[in-house]
């Protein structure tokens, strides 16, 4: 298992392009392959994560080629997949984006499949799509408590339901909108708080019907996917590193650009703009029903806040950089409702207050968030190592400290890092960070 070595530097510097986002390279995937026509992708992401779900999609014979981050997806139809190779189970690695979202597509298709993936996401809850898929008629066994591996009953037929999502996910959110493209009649997902919504611009893009009014999403079953090209634009999770390196480092200003600001990803921004962050978007454009922008960082005096409830599910995948942010600001950060975190790639909660403690940051944990108490001279303890958990964002996190350390940061299993962000450290090397793996 690699680690990364990551010695103290000072400053942050320079234009960088983050890789493409990986909600949509996923769902380009998905997309492309149900369509009818050919679709050609653009700055796919070459992460493990998104590769998993190309390579699922070519087990069940769509025919998909890739030059390093261009993609072209000849589609198959609404019902061209096959039964997987040999009737084998797809693998899905670390992402639980493939395994919950390809749950929705496979409860529609006429033949069985099995899911399956890494340690992690073999202990992740599937109850929150195996339940409302059920309702619409589709059949699944898992492992007690809905665990992985899923096994999908093919040959049922599915019915639109009207569903009260219990919590902010839109990976359960896009399940439901995925199988309800099979299913008889309406369904209607009506959402606590809004959640990503990739999905529904992208039905759009590929010519599906689909109505969003307020925090309800209505489709009828029945209708096709016509082909759309996609151009995916850089990953604002994997840019937020780089936005909370050059927020806490003592000297930093550095440009992160054709960076995805779809609103509900842009939680990040807005927390860190309350914490007083020196953060300016400049060249916003729309490409293909996505909003794009470059983002501007400068080092900042940052002020610790009360994380308001509303941007939670909006940064659901940044927390663990903004932890670092509110380890290096002046005063107490407080994030609750954040239950979610804990059932990420690793428990984002515990696993960051590990790392933090040793660091020598005052935190304590509470069951649905954080309080962190800040110090604006940075992270007081000598040497330390961390352990990632498997965790990529987790080990991503832990790289940004040394901006502000005073010995070297030791990060353990830093091997899923390959599946978000394959040329992190290179980027790394860019900006003038200190890393080197072993
Ligand atoms: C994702 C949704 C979020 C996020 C994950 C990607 C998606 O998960 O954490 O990294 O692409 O739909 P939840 O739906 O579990 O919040």
């Amino acid at each position: 298992m690699s680690k990364f070595i990551v010695k103290p530097s000072q400053s942050l510097s320079g234009n960088i392009q983050v890789p493409g986002d990986k909600s949509i390279s996923h769902r380009s995937i998905m997309f492309g392959s149900l369509a009818k026509g050919i679709t050609k992708v653009s700055g796919f992401l070459e992460g493990e994560d998104s590769l998993a779900t190309l390579n699922a999609f070519m087990d069940m014979g769509v025919n998909i080629t890739r030059s390093g981050c261009d993609v072209v997806i000849k589609g198959v139809g609404m019902q061209g997949l096959k039964t997987p190779k040999d009737g084998q189970p797809l693998y899905l690695g670390n992402s639980g984006t493939s395994m919950r979202l390809m749950s929705g597509i496979l409860a529609a298709q006429s033949f069985d499949t099995i899911l399956t993936g890494d340690m992690s996401l073999s202990g992740r809850p599937m109850n929150r799509i195996i339940k409302p898929l059920t309702q619409m008629g589709a059949k699944f066994d898992s492992t007690q408590g809905g665990r992985p591996p899923l096994h999908i009953s093919g040959g049922q037929n599915l019915s639109g339901i009207d569903y009260q999502m219990p919590i902010a996910s839109a990976q359960v959110k896009s399940a439901l909108l995925l199988a309800a493209m099979y299913a008889k009649g309406q369904t209607t997902i009506t959402e606590i708080t809004p959640s990503r919504d990739h999905t529904e611009r992208m039905l759009s893009g590929f010519s599906y019907p689909v109505s969003v009014v307020g925090n309800q999403i209505s489709m009828t079953g029945g209708h096709e996917l016509i082909a759309a090209d996609i151009t995916v634009p850089s990953d604002i999770s994997s840019a937020a590193f780089f936005m909370v390196g050059a927020c806490i480092a003592p000297k930093a200003d550095i440009v992160l650009k054709s960076v995805n600001i779809n609103p509900t990803r842009t939680g990040v921004i807005d927390i860190l703009k309350l914490m007083g962050a020196n953060i300016t978007l400049s060249n916003q454009q729309a490409i293909g029903g996505e909003l794009l922008a470059d983002i501007s960082v400068q080092s900042s005096e940052l002020i610790g806040i009360d994380i308001p409830k509303n941007l939670v599910p909006l940064a659901i995948d940044e927390f663990p950089a903004i932890f670092m942010a509110a380890s290096c600001a002046k005063g107490t950060t407080r994030l609750t409702n954040a239950k979610e975190l804990r059932v990420k790639e690793s428990d984002r909660i515990q696993t960051m207050a590990d790392g933090l403690l040793k660091l020598g940051v005052n935190c304590t944990v509470l069951e649905d968030g954080i309080e962190i108490v800040g110090n604006p001279n940075g992270f007081n303890a000598p040497s330390q190592e961390i352990d990632a958990q498997h965790d990529h964002r987790i080990a991503m996190s832990f790289v940004m400290a040394s901006l502000r350390c005073q010995g070297e940061i030791v990060i353990d299993d830093c091997d899923n890092v390959k599946t978000s962000f394959p040329n992190f450290v290179i980027m790394c090397h860019e900006v003038g960070l200190n890393i080197q793996v072993i």
